[in-house]
């Protein structure tokens, strides 16, 4: 088990965008491991492997309260998305302590595999469809701040780079 160095916004390598999981295999194991482990360390609910500079299309996520139903998504992609939108308050652990209302369709279904490579489809709504479509952006090298505004993107880098500046 390893501990993975979580890439932060506007790191370019966020930019990039992921190719599909071809091995359900034990180094895909070790890297949801890894993964997993690392989301749960940040206290963060959602992990895409591209934050952690893995180009794959790998994502984790725990919603629970008590931490303990990991959700794993290979190769995930939307099917379905309401015509309804919601706004939603979002952050990310490559965005450290940025809280910003993001607009996305209320409800969402997708497809993905599982660590066996068995295909499975989920019906999202609520907290599920906001954290399924905010990772599979990261998979396509978005991050959320960039449905922003401009104006509130550079007010997102300037917050960033005087946390950074204190640290
Ligand atoms: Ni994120």
């Amino acid at each position: 088990m390893a501990i993975l160095t979580i890439l932060e916004y506007p790191d370019p390598r966020l930019s990039r965008v992921a190719q599909p999981v071809t091995a359900f295999d034990e180094r895909l194991r070790t890297l949801v491991r890894d993964m997993s482990e690392t989301m749960y360390a940040a206290a963060g609910v959602g992990l895409a492997a591209v934050q952690v500079d893995v180009l794959e299309r790998v994502v984790v996520m725990d919603l629970s309260e008590e931490k303990n139903e990991l959700r794993v998504f290979i190769n995930p992609g939307i099917e379905w998305a309401s015509a309804e939108l919601e706004s939603c308050e979002e952050g990310c652990l490559s965005v450290p302590g940025i809280y910003e209302l993001v607009q996305r369709p209320a409800q969402v279904r997708i497809r993905a595999q599982d660590l066996q490579g068995a295909r499975f489809e989920l019906a999202c709504t609520g907290t599920l469809a906001v954290c399924v479509q905010h990772e599979i952006d990261h998979l396509d090298g978005t991050v959320f701040v960039e449905h922003l505004s401009l104006l509130k993107q550079a007010r997102v880098r300037a917050k960033l780079r005087k946390r950074r500046s204190r640290r």
